[in-house]
């Protein structure tokens, strides 16, 4: 007894078997089904990945038209979820919001929860896929003070968050098509990374027998801490910190000292070793991005001089620490208008797909119960003393 293969933080111990994604973190390769990630984001679109990760291969014309039907036919939200989300403190975080809403959501569809039925499993999954923009737009408006937005149906999938997000009913509100196909990217580039800590609960979960929404509602808690997802929001944090390239220096030399907890937020993976290669396609698209919005933004420069004084010093080179996806997507998702706070249910809304991709495989699969060992470390045997009697 004890004697178990101790691993924290689970650096070399595979959970699962899985089809979906390959990354190889020496080379910087990361694949969805094979394709590589760079022509994925070049020339396809979210729904298109969607379908990808779900069914293993990319669709034909009219497979991917049924599947946008099917995802645009189910982004209405119960009227009772708006409620629901009233109840939170208007301030409330959108992803306390998010992991709230998305749990309820089994006590909205409980006739088809049934884990063992293929059927139920695939509309719960699209179900999600569906309504995740809607509930983070709705956590929005919220705070926002602003009455519920209703998805807009001939818009696609970007284009339909953002105007969930910023229509407001006195005022029209045209989707600009930069800001709608660079938040596609977006959400293409965080679509699924096999097992990382929100996947990893999602199937942990999901090991159980629990139901779908239970699973993906764990995930996203998983997602909001700054080591994960919640990253990006920190990073832009961060940056307002610095506020100018003059105290990059500063920030580096804190993120070295072993006495501060201070960390640059945005760098270091626990799989690459050589760079992300979804940080490379962000930084390109920052610039592209910015330039055809017209924008210009501090903030590039300043994130552009972390990285550089970053990747010079030993102590990162000698770590392998490179700026990861969460470093530079901050810097767009502010340039489309989107609140920080906003930014890990942006993350949150392209990874449902990852999620509930891998739940499906999982599902499909005989698996037995996620049940982790230890290793003991506390009091051998010893006997029980009375109140009275303890010195
Ligand atoms: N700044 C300064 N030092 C760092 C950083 C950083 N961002 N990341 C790692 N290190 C150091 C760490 O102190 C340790 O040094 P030493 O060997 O001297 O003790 C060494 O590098 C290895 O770090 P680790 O914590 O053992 O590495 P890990 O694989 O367990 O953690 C990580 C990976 C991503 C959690 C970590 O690099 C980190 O905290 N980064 C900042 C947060 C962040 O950007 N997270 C987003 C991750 S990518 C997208 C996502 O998953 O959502």
């Amino acid at each position: 007894l004890g004697y178990f293969t101790y691993d924290p933080g689970y650096g070399t111990t595979a959970s699962c078997k899985s089809d979906i994604t390959f990354i190889d973190g020496t080379e910087g390769i990361l694949r969805y089904r094979g394709y590589p990630i760079e022509q994925l984001a070049e020339r396809s679109s979210f729904l298109e990945v969607s379908y990808l990760l779900l069914y293993g291969d990319l669709p034909s014309s009219t497979e991917l038209a049924a599947f946008e039907r099917d995802i645009t036919y189910h982004t209405m939200v119960h009227e009772q979820v708006n409620t629901f989300i009233g109840g939170f403190h208007y301030d409330a975080h959108p992803m306390a919001i998010l992991s709230g809403v998305i749990a309820s959501m089994a006590g909205f569809y409980q006739a088809n929860l049934d884990v063992n039925d293929p059927a139920h499993r695939e509309l719960a999954a699209k179900r999600m896929i569906a309504k995740m923009p809607t509930v983070s737009a709705a956590a929005y408006r919220h705070y926002m003070g602003w009455p519920s937005a209703y998805p807009r149906n001939s818009l696609n999938y970007a284009e339909r968050f953002l105007h969930m997000m910023f229509s407001v009913p006195a005022e029209a509100y045209e989707v600009n098509p930069v800001a709608a196909r660079a938040l596609d990217l977006l959400f293409i580039l965080h679509a699924d990374h096999e097992q990382n800590a929100s996947t990893s609960t999602v199937r942990l979960v999901g090991s159980t027998g629990a139901n779908p929404y239970a699973c993906v509602a764990a995930g996203i808690a998983a997602l909001w801490g700054p080591a994960h997802g919640g990253a990006n929001e920190a990073v832009l944090n961060m940056l307002n910190e610095i506020g100018d390239v003059s105290r990059v220096g500063e920030y580096v030399k804190k993120a070295k000292d072993k006495n501060d907890p201070f960390r640059l937020m945005g760098f270091g993976h626990r799989v690459y070793k050589n760079f992300d290669p979804r940080a490379r396609i962000i930084r390109k698209a920052c610039h592209d991005v910015l330039a055809d919005l017209g924008q210009t933004d501090p903030l590039l420069d300043l994130a552009m001089e972390l990285e550089k004084i970053a990747l010079e010093d030993d102590y990162f080179v000698e770590r392998k620490l490179y700026p990861n996806v969460d470093f530079y997507s901050g810097i767009i998702y502010k340039a489309l208008g989107i609140p920080t706070s906003m930014f890990t249910p942006m993350f949150a809304i392209g990874r449902t797909v990852g999620w509930v991709a891998q739940w499906l495989e999982q599902a499909a699969t005989p698996h037995r119960i996620g049940r982790p060992r230890q290793i003991y470390t506390g009091h051998s045997a010893r006997d029980y003393v009375g109140i009275d009697e303890r010195g």
